[in-house]
């Protein structure tokens, strides 16, 4: 019995390795393997030598092994007259294939999985929200109540359907979404899209990327975020980078700051990059202000925290050397595919 099931599984060796180039092929294959005198029915011949215990077990192996040569010959036939309608039009098959190019993630996405991951390393979990806003989670729980003129700073793309409604202008709206939930502590990004009215330039455009961080908990000072942020640079930049604060305002933050990082280019002498001042501004940061716990329903007694927000795009461009903010949606292969390598 074993000498059968060798001999089984080699002619299933030679079937899968079997090559039609021409119909002629494929007919050679049908005839020795599925002909009238072909081995499938060789094979079968032998079930009356099989013992009694082990009919029903070769059965069975004998029935896949038809079922395999069966398929193979309907492979082998479709691929023989797509050849042969191919020579029939004067095709060379010998010829290489095409090659299909192979795509690459978007620089923004490469940069932006490195921020979180920078992040995530430091314990903050990613958290996400709708494009759609209300106000309320948009603005007035961040401090920026109706009428507040603050809220020109960011040009609103409004829902005529809904007064209420809008598309976010920063992922803030997620932060304040989480604080709701009422789960202390929070330590969370926020990446995502968001929208401005702007005119679109080479360092503006009606959408853009942002990466937006919170972190809640008792006793969370200054100095927490000082040191976040620090730790942020030097994975993403490099450990020579140097930062430093300079006071702000934002009306969800108090205090508040922006952060430069040293030029990246001329280090610090100043350069074009940097207009010559030797910094270039990254995010913007700062305390959480004790209105925008109070509106989420935590106890700004208790807890502090601080958060910050940066624009992935920005970030981008500093670290690639990128001038134009519309090559991200141009969708040009010749500069996506620059961006192979992890950055
Ligand atoms: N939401 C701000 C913006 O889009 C960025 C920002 C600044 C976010 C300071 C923060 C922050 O969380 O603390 O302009």
């Amino acid at each position: 019995m074993d000498d059968l099931l060798e001999r089984i599984n080699n002619y299933k060796t030679e079937i899968s390795d079997f090559i039609a180039e021409k119909a002629e092929d494929t007919e050679a294959f049908r005839i020795k393997y599925l002909g009238t005198k072909g081995l499938v029915k060789e094979v079968m011949g032998e079930m009356k030598n099989v013992t009694a215990d082990k009919k029903r077990e070769f059965g069975q192996i004998m029935n896949e092994f038809k079922l395999f040569a069966e398929a193979k010959y309907d492979a082998l036939k479709a691929v023989t007259s797509n050849n042969s309608q191919a020579i029939e039009a004067g095709e060379d098959l010998s010829l290489p294939a095409d090659q299909l190019p192979l795509g690459s993630r978007h620089p923004i996405s490469l940069v932006r999985n490195r921020i979180v991951s920078i992040f995530q390393r430091l314990g903050f979990a990613v958290a996400e929200g709708p494009e759609i806003e209300d106000d309320w989670h948009n603005f007035t729980a961040l401090n920026l109540p109706e009428n507040h003129p603050a809220r020109d700073m960011q040009d609103t793309f409004y829902i005529n359907q809904n007064p209420d409604w809008l598309l976010r202008t920063h992922t803030s709206s997620v932060q304040v979404r989480e604080m709701e939930k009422g789960k202390l502590p929070i330590r969370i990004i926020c990446p995502g899209r968001v929208y401005r009215n702007e005119t679109i330039s080479a360092r503006a455009h009606c959408f853009f990327h942002q990466v937006e961080g919170l972190y809640i908990a008792e006793n969370v000072s200054f100095a927490d975020l000082k040191q976040t942020l620090y730790f942020f640079v030097q994975e993403m930049f490099g450990k020579e980078v140097k930062i430093r604060f300079r006071p702000s305002y934002f009306p969800f933050t108090e205090p508040s700051a922006e952060m430069d990082i040293s030029c990246l280019i001329c280090g610090g002498p100043g350069c074009n990059v940097c207009k010559h001042t030797g910094w270039v501004e990254i995010l913007g940061c700062g305390m959480a202000h004790p209105n925008l716990l109070d509106n989420c329903g935590i106890d700004s007694n208790k807890y502090t925290g601080f958060a910050f927000g940066m624009g992935v795009e920005r970030i981008t461009m500093l670290k690639y050397q990128i001038k134009d903010l519309r090559l991200f949606s141009e969708n040009d292969v010749r500069f996506l595919k620059q961006f192979t390598a992890a950055v």
